[in-house]
């Protein structure tokens, strides 16, 4: 990072134009007027930075967060030869160059090791070590997992599922003890758990539990032990430690609503005796005001220790999901007015869905699909092989029986845990689903569970291979449906069972559509 100082210098110097524009987008706001355009001098910490409530860490995977920034957003590490490279922004203060990734992660598997901080002070975030809650170190996140567009560019955040999670215990000028902060996170609303606990803020320096108060983070799901809104969830709340807060009373609050647009903007801001909880569209409006007043009781001096944690709670409870696409820590306690301003940033990036070019896995669609492996070129997935229940892969003709064509033939549903991924019918009229259990798959029918949905959800991606697709497993995001020995699992490079055998991975992971046999 031996771009920094130069950055510094830079930054101050926009300072007074940053809080002109500042002062503009306020009008816009008042007046109601649309978004300001992308062609920003200012992006959040600019905005922070001239409202003397500097950024204190930034982390990004898509965007730089000053104008001026132009260093490493992200690091990405390939199993193929465990080599690494970093992710930089197309053009000083642009959005993040996804085709490095690309192609340095092509035929094999990549995930993200380090997410750097842009602030200056070093406050990167690599994985999470082990904690009061469970061992670690943590998984790290599949680079792959969260495709986005970012202003018209492709970009990546950062998919958090089970046991996934990263942290910084030794920062340099995060609030510590009842100093005041603000954080702020885009995260995808559609993705999260009622698990503890998808966070991102301030937490304990030791990866322990140290008691009420000595963290303060942006906390997002439906968990509702400890606190909850209206609606169902998901819920933008407060992590404070032993406690997920929605308001000023522990349980409900009746001010914190369900937020879960496709792109959210979270807010937090935590100051002497008073916080706030702000919450809307990252893609257009303001924010609501989720909750602005007095600490709970409990919790009036706060003893933040000053590490950062993204997607696992103080203690290393990493059990929760969630993609987070960029966030800041500030110093000081940033103003609504302020909040608002980098709100308007926010929408000007225009964060929206990435499709991979062609897919033919929308909802509705029928589908018969390929394997791509030299092996298996003729062979199709396919639901009651090798015996009943089982998924496998299976030589089907035009000359088949009709019985075979419709077990080889799937019915894109919305993903049952999440419609923006999808759930596979089979077309033999059971109306069962490919699911996996104990990382096998299987065709079962719907038992209208949690657990059953989660496993029958898959997200269609761009091929492991560099073309064609794979199908990410939704609750295991570091792994995807392959095929081993004919038979149909979900599978990681390189892990524990005999099926995620590297060789053969990228390929046996990678699947052609084909039309419907059926
Ligand atoms: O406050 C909720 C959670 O409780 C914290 O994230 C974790 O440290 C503890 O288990
Ligand atoms: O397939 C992996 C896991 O195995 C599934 O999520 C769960 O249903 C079973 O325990």
């Amino acid at each position: 990072m031996t771009a920094r100082p130069r950055l510094r210098q830079r930054r101050r110097g926009l300072l007074a134009l940053a809080a002109t524009v500042t002062l503009a987008l306020g009008g816009l706001l008042a007046s109601g007027a649309s978004s300001p355009s992308r062609a920003a001098t200012q992006e959040p910490c600019d905005i922070y930075a001239a409202a003397s409530t500097p950024c204190v860490a930034a982390h990004s995977t898509t965007r730089a967060l000053y104008a001026a920034y132009d260093g490493p957003l992200y690091q990405v590490k390939r199993f193929s030869d465990d080599t690494t490279t970093d992710i930089y922004p197309l053009t000083t203060g642009g959005y993040a160059n996804a085709a490095t990734q690309d192609s340095f992660c092509a035929n094999t598997y990549c995930e993200i090791t380090e997410i750097f901080d842009q602030s200056g002070n070093g406050n990167n975030l690599t994985d999470a070590p082990a904690g009061g809650a469970d061992t670690g170190p943590d998984i790290l996140a599949n680079a792959a997992a969260a495709p986005a567009t970012a202003g018209g560019h492709k970009v990546y955040g950062v998919n958090i599922s089970l046991g996934m999670g990263y942290r910084d215990d030794s920062t340099k000028g995060i609030s510590t003890g009842n100093a005041s902060e603000g954080e702020y996170a885009v995260l995808d609303g559609s993705h999260f758990d009622n698990d503890c606990c998808f966070d991102y803020g301030n937490a304990e320096t030791n990866n322990d539990d140290d008691g009420d108060g000595t963290m303060e983070a942006i906390n997002f799901g439906d968990e509702t032990t400890w606190g909850y809104g209206t609606g169902s969830g998901p819920w933008i709340m407060a992590d404070l430690e032993n406690g997920l807060f929605s308001g000023v009373n522990a349980g409900y609050n009746s001010n914190d609503p369900t937020t879960d647009y496709r792109f959210t903007t979270a807010m937090l801001t935590g100051g002497a005796n008073e916080w706030a909880l702000y919450g809307g569209n990252a893609d257009s409006g303001s924010l609501a005001t989720d909750y602005s007043g007095a600490r709970p009781s409990g919790y009036t001096t706060m003893k933040k220790q000053g590490a950062i944690i993204l997607g696992i709670g103080g203690d290393n409870s990493d059990n929760a999901a969630g993609t987070f696409y960029e966030g800041v820590m500030t110093s000081g306690y940033p103003t609504a007015a302020t909040e608002a301003s980098v709100q308007a940033n926010i929408v000007s990036v225009g964060y929206a869905n990435y499709t991979p070019a062609g897919d033919p896995f929308t909802s509705g669609a029928e589908v018969s699909i390929k394997a791509t492996t030299p092996c298996c070129t003729s062979d199709y997935i396919t639901g009651d092989y090798p015996s009943s229940d089982e998924v496998g892969l299976d030589a089907v003709t035009s000359s088949s029986s009709t019985t075979l064509k419709e077990d080889a033939t799937w019915i894109i549903k919305p993903g049952l845990a999440n419609s923006n991924c999808v759930s596979f019918e089979t077309a033999n009229g059971s109306g069962d689903y490919i699911r996996h259990y104990d990382f096998e798959l299987y065709l079962e029918p719907n038992d209208g569970t949690t657990q059953f949905a989660l496993d029958a959800t898959f997200c269609p991606r761009a091929g492991n291979s560099g073309s064609n697709f794979s199908f990410m497993s939704y609750n295991y995001s570091a792994q995807y449906i392959r095929h081993y020995n004919y038979i149909g699992y979900v599978a990681s490079d390189g892990g524990s069972n005999t099926w995620d055998a590297s060789s053969l991975w990228y390929e046996d992971t990678t699947f052609a559509s084909a039309s419907a046999l059926y």
